[in-house]
């Protein structure tokens, strides 16, 4: 079969938000400690920032970050975290038995945001916390009237406002293995509760409610608080077999389908409440997860089977623009870990390397695409008619830059497609930039870096119709100008 990718040039579908590529830190095995954090290392900042590791994040440009858990924060007491350090106390952590010294906390994160680049977005403890205790916080992050909080943030040294814009209300409380676990109808509640008086403080936050994969628990929910909650969450950890390159890749189309779905139940939920704006989807938690757990210190090693999965995902998104406008890896060091550190040593993963090639290299504005692949089906989640060739077409509308993502999720066979472009001109010389290794399951490690990166290949003229082969097992980045 001829594999065939079309674009629209014209034909603009919406705008990708590129808090998609977010991350997410959690006070969790060597995530903050050890990983972004170090206090007396070598390779650490006046901070306590692990230097070579805020120069990686910044290579990915990371646009928001999300704070301190996951599990953590719904035993998370913010006022443990500020003052001076060694007047601080130490905690016990009952989400992942582990003692927490506080030493990294609101001020530390915020100065880590700010230096990365990045927008803070802190999750609220809705299991051991209280609604006065949230709306404490959110007053010493963001207000700058003169009260107790804003009085004591300003003796901890910075007189401006935080001004963080994005408020989580909780964690996972859906689970029994959360502080808090409850019923949808009391989340719903509570959370209705925590978000309106949130924004007597600052009007201008955005409040996310903890969705949970399921349709009933959100649309629940949803009813509740739909009026005044901006996104819903959703969390998912897979766990293909690490052997079967099909399961891995394919999965992400599992993803695409719990996303659509969880659009549809907003949908519902708005047609009878008739919220008078769009409710978001916030993925707030995504990765693959096989074995890790607390006994390993939850690192998990990934390869390039896995950062192609990423790539789908990225796909995915880009296709529900309109809906999905913040994602956040679950997470972004040493655990479940994008990066991999060690005392004196820094390591980028496959998944790393996908975060790079789509946060650098593709564009805004997502357009009409249509490809003709043959396609593949999996036992896992039991996924059907999966194509080889997967494409997301972006542009940059202010420079005129066709940038084209495709995906070869064939384990051996280079894939040659024929590439038409409609609705504008093509032509000159275009940059590529692919995201391989020399076999499907190829990794780096601390001896050997570089198995598994983006590089830049040789520019190709190309004009509105060419063809192009896509190497096995990767992820190619197409720019090229067009008018
Ligand atoms: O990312 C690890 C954990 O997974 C998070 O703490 C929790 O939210 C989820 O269950």
């Amino acid at each position: 079969m001829d594999e065939k990718i079309q674009v629209y040039l014209n034909k603009k579908i919406g705008n990708i938000n590129r808090n998609i590529y977010g991350h997410f830190i959690e006070h969790l095995g060597r995530c903050i400690y050890g990983g972004i954090y170090e206090e007396g290392s070598p390779l650490s900042d006046e901070n306590g920032f692990r230097k070579d590791v805020l120069d990686a994040i910044k290579r990915i440009r990371v646009p928001v970050l999300r704070w301190p858990g996951g599990n953590f924060a719904s035993n998370y007491h913010w006022e443990d975290g500020i003052g001076e350090k060694e007047k601080r106390p130490r905690r016990f952590d009952t989400a992942w038995s582990a003692i927490e010294t506080n030493h990294f906390g609101t001020h530390e994160f915020i100065k880590y945001c700010q230096i990365a680049g990045a927008e803070p977005y802190i999750c609220l403890n809705l299991g051991t916390g209280t609604l006065d205790e949230s709306l404490a916080w959110v007053e010493y992050c963001n207000s700058n009237r003169d009260t107790h909080f804003v009085n004591m943030r300003k003796q901890n040294g910075c007189d401006e406002p935080f001004r963080v814009k994005y408020w989580g209300i909780g964690n996972e409380i859906y689970g029994k293995w959360q502080h808090g676990y409850c019923s949808a109808a009391e989340y719903g509640e509570k959370a209705r509760e925590f978000s309106q008086f949130i924004k007597k403080i600052d009007p201008d936050i955005k409040t996310i409610a903890v969705g949970a994969n399921n349709p009933d628990w959100d649309l629940e929910v949803l009813k509740r608080c739909g009026h005044i909650v901006d996104y819903i969450s959703i969390h998912i950890y897979l766990n293909p077999d690490k052997d079967n390159f099909y399961d891995i890749v394919a999965a992400s189309s599992y993803i695409e389908e719990r996303l659509k779905l969880l659009k549809s139940v907003i949908d519902v939920a708005g047609s009878f409440l008739s919220f008078d704006k769009e409710i978001q989807i916030a993925f707030d938690e995504w990765n693959i997860w096989r074995k890790a757990s607390v006994e390993t210190q939850m690192e998990e090693p990934y390869n390039l089977a896995d950062s192609i999965f990423a790539c789908g995902v990225f796909n995915s998104m880009h296709r529900l623009c309109n809906s999905v406008t913040m994602a956040n890896l679950a997470q972004l060091v040493n655990v479940l870990g994008a990066i991999s550190t060690s005392k004196d040593d820094i390591l980028l993963t496959p998944i790393y390397w996908a975060f790079y090639l789509y946060s650098n290299y593709m564009a805004d504005t997502f357009i009409e695409s249509v490809v003709d692949s043959e396609n593949f089906s999996t036992d896992f989640l039991n996924l059907k008619n999966i194509p080889y060739i997967d494409a997301s077409a972006t542009i940059d509308e202010k420079n005129k830059i066709l940038c084209l993502a495709v995906i070869n999720r064939h384990k051996d066979n280079n894939i040659q497609a024929k590439i038409d472009a409609f609705g504008g001109k093509i032509s000159g010389n275009a940059r590529i930039f692919e995201l391989n290794g020399k076999t499907p399951f190829s990794f780096n490690t601390f001896e050997e870096k570089q198995n598994v990166r983006v590089i830049e290949k040789k520019p190709l003229t190309v004009d509105n119709r060419f063809s192009y082969v896509f190497p096995a097992h990767s992820t190619t980045v197409i720019q090229v100008k067009y008018e």
